[in-house]
């Protein structure tokens, strides 16, 4: 395969010297005289390498670069630079440059720059494409024979092949990406991306750009113009994971774009159109929402018209077994371990289990164990040790979940504070305090003297707190 080189250079000399000797050596030349023909050639072929002068008026080399580098460009860069500004070349390497040459340059040592940089970009290549045919997924690999699982395959054999939305819930780690990776290679697209954007991972405020793109100047920051995850899942499935974190100003503009199959690029009114399956997931239930005014009627139902609930690992325990089995066998293979086996009472154990954090857990657990274990029965009691620490694990992140919830709260109370009263503390204090006693005396059907003893406080101290906080004590 030929491959193609760009190179930009305001000098004609220099584009003369380095392509005819690029070319002697079998690749085939581009050229471009300034910053703007850079952006515009680059971005309208596959460049196994582009080399770019530093010095040019306009847009000089540096910012060329950024602009590259912030675009869906993957070309490597080796930057042209003139011998005093070897500063200017450790600069650009940091700033995401491949390599630098300084002028006067010897040719052969350009041909070996290029030769490293286009290997580099080929195998960068090659791992990218392996990676995502290992990905590829059968419904062999999907572990459970459940009644809930078999019918989860059958729905997943009525609607891969068609192009209907799906919604995919159920908890954390229970395989909705699994899931949604299954229907996406047993469909008609399954040689197209599949492409995945997770809600919860983005800024709020950079969720739109993400997912339509933006043109460049579309707002501060927006360098150059970026294509979304809309497009760049053209022709293939977009997985919009965490759907029920969206906010219901762009759960609007979403459905728009599923009823006219058409996205706008920010800073942009031209309409460009997009052939892509959705598949959404989340760990919500998205009912609930709905009637919370959280989520969108329209789009819920634009959304569910198959959805496929994943149940919790604690409501189909048959299939723990199956699955211990599937990973110890996956990590004796992919670590190279000696097969292990579990003993009955350790197998009990996890048969007994909740599994809070559904598959993900206990596939999280086995391989451990299997690392950990120094005999090839694993026992009871390591075992033991390592649920008890993912336990713990829990509790402290439902700890934290409700220091959270706490933390909302005060900072909702704080909007609406009068801060000229120099008296929020005692605001907060007893808002928080009134609850408390409040919950109590329900529980305790109105009995002072008990909820003075829950409390630790001494009676007549409840009595007063009761008439200052104004509370019906029953
Ligand atoms: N039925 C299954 N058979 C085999 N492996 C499974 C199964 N379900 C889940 N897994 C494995 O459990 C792990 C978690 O699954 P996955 O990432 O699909 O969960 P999820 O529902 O998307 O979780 P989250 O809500 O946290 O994103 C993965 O490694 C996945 O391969
Ligand atoms: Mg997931």
């Amino acid at each position: 395969m030929q491959h193609n080189i760009l190179i930009v250079d305001d000098e004609e000399s220099i584009r003369w010297v380095l392509g005819t000797s690029l070319e002697k050596s079998g690749y085939k030349v581009d050229y471009g005289e300034n910053g703007a023909q850079a952006l515009d050639k680059a971005s309208s072929k596959d460049y196994s390498l582009i080399l770019l002068d530093i010095n040019m008026p306009d847009l000089d080399g540096f910012e060329v670069l950024t602009q590259l580098k912030n675009s869906d460009i993957e070309s490597p860069i080796v930057l042209i630079t003139a011998q005093n500004t070897v500063s200017n070349a450790i600069e650009s390497i940091q700033m995401g440059a491949y390599d630098y040459i300084a002028k006067p340059f010897d040719l052969e040592a350009v041909g070996r720059v290029a030769k490293k940089a286009i290997e580099s970009y080929k195998s960068a290549k090659k791992i990218k494409e392996n990676k995502f045919s290992d990905e590829s997924i059968s419904l062999s690999e999907i572990v459970g024979s459940s009644g809930e699982m078999l019918d989860i395959y059958k729905t997943i054999g009525r609607v891969a092949d068609k192009d209907i939305t799906v919604l995919i819930t159920g908890e954390s780690g229970t395989g909705k990406e699994l899931i949604t990776k299954a229907i996406h290679y047993n469909s008609l697209r399954k040689n197209n991306k599949i492409v995945s954007v997770n809600i919860s991972a983005i800024p709020k405020e950079l969720i739109e750009s993400e997912l339509f793109g933006h043109e460049k100047g579309a707002f501060t920051g927006a360098v150059s113009f970026k294509k979304g995850r809309f497009e760049e899942a053209n022709g293939g499935t977009l997985n919009i994971d965490e759907i029920g974190e969206m906010s219901v100003d762009l759960q609007s503009k979403l459905l728009r774009v599923l009823e006219e199959k058409k996205i706008y690029r920010l800073g942009s009114e031209n309409p460009v159109e997009v052939d892509v399956r959705i598949i959404a997931s989340t760990n919500r239930k998205l009912e609930e929402e709905v009637e919370k005014k959280n989520f969108r009627e329209d789009l819920f139902y634009r959304l569910n018209a198959i959805t496929v609930n994943l149940p919790p690992l604690r409501e189909r325990k048959d299939d723990i077994t199956k699955l211990i089995d599937h990973f110890t066998n996956k990590y004796s293979d992919e670590l190279n371990l000696e097969k292990k086996i579990f003993s009955d009472e350790a197998k009990q154990m996890l048969v007994d289990h909740n599994w809070p954090g559904n598959v993900r857990e206990l596939e999280n657990v086995v391989k451990k164990v299997m690392v950990l274990s120094p005999d090839r029965i694993i026992s009871k009691k390591i075992l033991t040790e390592e649920i008890n620490f993912n336990q713990n694990k829990n509790e402290a992140r439902e700890l934290s979940e409700i220091d959270k919830i706490i933390s909302d709260q005060i900072e909702k109370l704080l909007e609406d504070a009068d801060y000229d009263s120099k008296d929020i503390y005692n605001m907060v204090i007893n808002r928080f305090e009134r609850h408390l006693i409040e919950i109590l005396l329900k529980k305790t059907n109105g009995n002072k003297k008990k909820t003075a003893e829950i409390l630790g406080i001494n009676r007549n101290t409840l009595s007063k707190k009761i008439k200052e906080l104004e509370i019906k004590s029953g």
